[in-house]
């Protein structure tokens, strides 16, 4: 699983499970470019992180669910390390109601992030990868696309559909050489999880045959894995990292 000379572009790279993708693909020895959307400090320490382990490093301020953006962050890529190898889109937010509460703007913004935002992420590199004749783009869906959740009807219809975009775009994209897959995962130690209550988690992990929350580098393990070449052969699929919780 080497990544020497590879440009890796991962949105929402500040914190969480993004951020140790750009780390591991960076060992991988991937060059790597984040975006995020305000934590300016946790983006800065991710490329100084990177920078000492001897590998390039950007990061740069763009919305994912704001086309122009995007197109911003891309360009400045391009225009520093000339091509874009692997996308991994992991940006993305909760704004969890029951639906009878959900708010319209909760429904927009986790859509327009979640899914939208992927969309125009891979709009944006796709002709560069497309002249290449070969590309990567990993989408980070969820457990809760395949299974849904209540009090999650517009995330969960966010994974769902970035699922439905993900084989989609691996069937246009194959004949050219990328690969496109999904990784689920199930409950993952981050920000994003550490504000549910205490006997919340521990309904879930009674739930997970393995007996322990995932951290985000078992999610990043696997992005490694799906963006190297021997994963070639793999593409429009759903890989569920989560100790077991979906089957
Ligand atoms: N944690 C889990 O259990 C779990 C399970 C299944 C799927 N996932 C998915 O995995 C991905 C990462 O989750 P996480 O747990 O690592 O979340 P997190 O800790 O909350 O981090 C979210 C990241 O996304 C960035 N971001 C949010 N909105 C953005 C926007 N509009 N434009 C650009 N960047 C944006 C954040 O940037 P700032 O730092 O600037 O806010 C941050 O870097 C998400 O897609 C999530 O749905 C997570």
């Amino acid at each position: 699983m080497r990544l020497e000379n590879k440009t890796a572009v991962i949105s929402g790279g500040s914190r969480g499970i993004g951020r140790a993708i750009a780390i591991y693909l960076a060992k991988l020895g991937a060059n790597v470019a984040i975006n995020y959307n305000n934590n300016d400090k946790a983006a800065s320490a991710v490329v100084q992180e990177i920078e000492l382990m001897g590998r390039k490093a950007i990061a740069f301020k763009a919305d994912v669910s704001k086309n122009e953006e995007v197109q911003l962050f891309i360009d400045k890529v391009l225009k520093e390390y000339g091509s874009i190898d692997i996308l991994v889109n992991n940006a993305g937010i909760t704004r969890d109601n029951l639906l009878a509460r959900m708010k319209e703007n909760d429904w927009d913004d986790v859509l327009n992030t979640n899914l939208k935002g992927a969309f125009l992420m891979t709009k944006a590199v796709i002709r560069a990868m497309m002249k290449k004749r070969k590309g990567k783009i990993i989408n980070i869906s969820s457990i809760v696309g395949s299974t849904g959740n209540a009090g999650q009807s517009n995330y969960s219809a966010a994974k769902a559909g970035l699922i439905g975009f993900t084989k989609s775009i691996a069937k246009e994209v194959a004949p050219r050489g990328i690969q496109v897959n999904a990784i689920a995962p199930g409950f993952i130690q981050t920000d994003m999880t550490e504000v549910l209550p205490e006997n919340v988690k521990e309904q879930l992990l009674n739930n997970i045959p393995a007996k322990r929350f995932g951290d985000p580098e078992d999610i990043a393990s696997m992005v490694g894995f799906l963006s190297a070449d021997l994963s070639d052969y793999i593409t429009g699929q759903v890989i569920h990292v989560d100790g077991g919780m979906y089957m």
